[in-house]
């Protein structure tokens, strides 16, 4: 084995073992919830925008992102559009044409304002409209016609009916060998209730519970174990999803 071969493989053992350590796993968790009420995940920006993840996943998002060198990135939520321009900047540096497509119900106008000023939003395509409208859905078709690699990320309304919905509508758009990446699968782990004052999401009622029902009648799709075994702090817990087939 060469040096180069020798430092994955044994970061690849360490990685195995970490992800077994149901200890850490649950510090993680307990950190999350912890800095959860100072709205941790929100106070990060990428390139000016506030995005709206853990520092982890925005690696993982970079790591895969570089690994499939898409041509075209779909995202539903946008919010203050931090996601929208991590992926345009990733495409950017992968030179080519790659293209980003963001869907949301409510793009705030000082939200709109700040993105189309932003230099990546020549890569960016915005729709307002719910993701799962069939009119929005036949867009982005209509726009992915041609494309040869495409990356989705569905983080918009996290209620298992919707991510459900996204599901049916957005999963079948990704190339095989790329990735499907559900966010806020972690909502499942917090305590029952925690959202319940302002969101209409809860336990058994979000995008793990989505996930896991899809899972079980599609085979086109593997969780990618080693990224998932390694982020910890993450917002997407088996949330990175490689097209196999
Ligand atoms: C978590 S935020 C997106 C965060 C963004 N991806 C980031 O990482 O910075 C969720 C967004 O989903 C949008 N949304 C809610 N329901 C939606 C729907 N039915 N279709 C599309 N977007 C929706 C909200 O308006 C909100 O801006």
């Amino acid at each position: 084995m060469n040096p180069v071969e020798e430092f994955f493989h044994e970061r690849r053992e360490d990685i195995e073992k970490m992800s077994k350590d149901e200890e850490l796993r649950k510090k993680s968790l307990d950190w999350m919830l912890a800095s959860d009420k100072y709205k941790y995940s929100y106070n990060y920006t990428w390139l000016g925008r506030p995005i709206i993840k853990y520092p982890n996943d925005i690696v993982a998002t970079q790591e895969i992102i570089w690994r499939v060198k898409p041509d075209l990135i779909i995202e539903t939520g946008v919010a203050h559009g931090g996601s929208l321009i991590l992926s345009a900047s990733m495409l950017e540096l992968l030179g080519g044409n790659g293209r980003v497509i963001g869907i949301d119900i409510d793009i705030r106008p000082h939200n709109r304002k700040e993105i189309e000023a932003h230099p990546l939003y020549k890569r960016i395509d915005l729709i307002e409209g719910s993701s799962v409208d069939p009119q929005v859905v036949e867009q982005v078709k209509q726009m992915a016609a041609g494309k040869k690699n495409i990356m989705v990320f569905l983080d918009s309304l996290h209620t298992h009916d919707h991510v459900a919905a996204e599901l049916a509508c957005y999963a079948s758009m990704v190339s095989v060998g790329s990735y499907l990446v559900l966010p806020d699968t972690f909502i499942e782990y917090f305590p029952k209730g925690y959202y319940a004052h302002n969101r209409p999401w809860d336990v058994g009622n979000n995008p793990m519970t989505a996930l896991r029902e899809f899972l079980k009648t599609n085979d086109d799709f593997e969780i990618d174990q080693e990224l998932n075994g390694k982020l910890m702090i993450t917002e997407a817990f088996d949330g990175y999803l490689r097209r196999v087939k």
